[in-house]
Formats: structure tokens, sequence, C-alpha cells
């Protein structure tokens, strides 16, 4: 079996960070968000993967996610012709790698905590024609819904429809036959201008073998910081116990309390109190600070005299604040400091790019 990965989208309501960086490379708990849904993939024993990425975007998409060899697997990079017209039209664009086989279509932006083994299990033992995940939600309305008649079989699925017929949202997971590239060509546009893959499957449930399945720890990307930190939280609590070591530089006298992972090169200093679940990466220096629950610190950060909790800190930034930074992101090589006093004392002295988010 192959596998399809959508990573395209541009992603507004993330920037200033997504004005460089494709959204699904955005770090959780140290690793780019892909790279759960790519580890998932291979554990579950598909090796040849395909992502779909946004046109220009193959190389960076390589440089943050590598060929799939770390994975044992091989990845293959293919650019979205023909525009965004929906992730319909995005699994008809990958065609050609496709065609005449049984695949597993996954949106990147969404991850499930635990595997993904009993679907491609259940999807070849019962030889189903489709099969799609369903995960309870408070806001279905959301996302694309499942319709059930009186006797709760599966009848259709609707797209983010105003009034739900189901408490459950259909997740980006969803497993088709050969046969899709042929449904396809039978959808036309939405009013919004999408091919949407509810159609392709509201195809599939009135003719073919359709399995649906509940499934547990799941979680996208709704495409704002706060939906980004959860993730970064889900993820830590997820992480298995052998993730958490502490390679890099850690005085004696540290507190290090809970789980804990510290890359190599990173030297902490001893009035340091780290308190877990963290994730610091490698070559960081962390001097008198507090580094609290759910922070992912990435590569070469420094943080001084700083009380960090709840946030996602990118490669290279610098934190030097007697304030206290909570429910934070804070991009690559971003600097954060205290004003001098050269300046009013009153004011603050700001370099914020375009779309960026400051609450003072
Ligand atoms: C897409 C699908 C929707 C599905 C969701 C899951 O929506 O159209 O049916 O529930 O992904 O991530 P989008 O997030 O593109 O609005």
């Amino acid at each position: 079996m192959k596998a399809l990965i959508a990573a395209g989208g541009h992603a507004t309501r993330l920037r200033p960070i997504t004005w460089t960086r494709n959204k699904h490379l955005i770090p959780l708990a140290n690793h780019p968000m892909l790279w759960y849904v790519i580890k998932k993939i291979t554990d579950a024993g598909i090796k040849e993967i395909i992502i779909n990425v946004n046109p220009g975007e193959i190389q960076m998409m390589r440089d943050g996610l590598g060929d799939g060899s770390e994975f044992g697997a091989h990845i293959h990079y293919l650019e979205q012709r023909g525009g965004a017209m929906g992730i319909a039209h995005a699994v008809a664009n990958a065609e050609e790698y496709l065609r005449g086989e049984r695949f597993l279509f996954f949106l990147g932006d969404n991850i499930i905590l635990g595997g993904i083994n009993h679907l491609v299990e259940r999807f070849e033992n019962e030889q189903l024609d489709c099969l799609i995940a369903l995960s309870r939600v408070k806001d279905p309305h959301r996302f694309g819904v499942p319709v059930f008649d009186d006797a709760g079989k599966l009848v259709r699925m609707v797209e983010k429809p105003k009034e739900p017929p189901s408490p459950f949202a259909v997740t980006g997971i969803y497993f088709f036959d050969h046969t899709y590239f042929d449904v396809f060509k039978t959808t036309k546009p939405s009013a919004r201008g999408e091919y949407e893959i509810a159609d392709v499957i509201s195809w599939y449930i009135a003719n073919g073998k359709t399995g649906h399945e509940e499934i547990t720890g799941w979680w996208k990307d709704t495409g704002t910081p706060d939906a980004l930190l959860e993730g970064n939280a889900l993820i830590m609590d997820d992480l298995p116990r052998e993730h958490f070591s502490i390679e890099g530089d850690v005085h004696v006298d540290t507190q290090v309390q809970g789980q804990v992972s510290i890359g190599k090169g990173t030297r902490v200093s001893e009035d340091t109190l780290i308190r877990g679940p963290v994730v610091i990466g490698e070559n960081c220096e962390i001097t008198s600070s507090y580094i609290g629950p759910y922070t992912a610190i990435g590569n070469n950060v420094k943080v001084h005299e700083t009380e960090v909790e709840h946030s996602i800190i990118f490669d290279g930034a610098t934190i030097d604040t007697t304030r206290r930074i909570v429910n934070s992101l804070i991009g690559t090589n971003a600097t954060l400091v205290d004003y001098k006093r050269t300046h009013p004392k009153t004011g603050h002295r700001l370099v914020v790019g375009d779309n960026s988010f400051v609450e003072l």
C-alpha cells in the first residue's frame, strides 16, 4: 500500500510564522508537525509515501523532512498542479503515482495519538473500498460530518453543515481503492469552488463497501496559535519515556523535574528550574531561568533570567527578559529582551513583522 499526504495550503492565520515556512514544518515537541504523520504511517508498515506540496516548496519540505530513509521509507515530493482546488483534487493530482492502487490519504495537519495499524488492517482484511476515521467533537460544523440513518447506518457525508447531523467529524485519515480516480472525474466543484472529499466519500458510501471507525486522541491544526500549543502539549504527553533523555551539560544542582529532554551541547545553569514535560534541543544556553510544563525549545536558543511556560520557541531565538512568557510562539531567530535604560521607561521598543501578534 502507498500513502499520500496533503501538505499544501498557506495557513494565513498562522502568520508571521507561516511567511517563511510551510505550516506542516512547524515544530511540535521539536519535530515538524508532519514528522509525526510520517512516523504513524511508516509504523503501520507503509513505506512508499507521496507528499503533495505547494508549488516551489519541494526543497523546503525535503530539507525539513528528508527522503524517508530515517523511517526506512521512501518519500516522493509532488507539487500541486492546477492551483488549490480542494483536497479531493490534491488526490487526483497524484493519480500517476496511485493509479491501480489501494491507498491511504492523510491530511498532514491531522495528528493521531496511538497508531493507525488497526485501520490499515481493517481496510485490508475486510477488503473495503473506502474506510473513514471518525472522531467525536464539540464543534462538528467545522468539519466534514457523517450522516447516519435511524438504524445507525452510514448514509453519506456532508461538508461543514450549519446543523450537524451527528456529533462526529470525519478526520483527515481516509483509505480508498483504485476506483477513486474514476469517481473523482464525476464530481464537480462545490459552491466554494473546491472539489470536496465529501462528494467522493458519499459516492463510496452509496456504491462501494465503505467502513467507518471511531478513533480517539485526534488532533487537528485548526490554524490558530492556541491549537498549535495544544498539539504541542498533546504530543509531549504521548511521547514514550525513552524519548526523554538528558544529553546536554546540566549542572548537578539544577532542578530537573518530570519528563525532560535536553539535547547535546546544551548548557543549563545551576540556578535554573525545569519542570517537565519539556523538550530542549541542541546547543542551547539556559541560565537563571524557569522552564515550565509543555515548553518546546528548539536548537541554538538562549534563555536568560526568564520564565517560560506552555510555549514553542523556535531555533535560534534569544529570550532575556524578567517577564514571564506563556502560551507563546517565538519564531526562528526572534529576540525578546527587556527595554534598555536608554529608552523612556514607559516605552516598549518593538520590531514586529507583518501579521505578528503581541500582547503586552
Ligand atoms: C478538511 C475536510 C473535512 C475534514 C477536515 C479534517 O477540512 O474537508 O471534511 O473534516 O479536513 O481535517 P479543512 O480542514 O480543509 O477545512
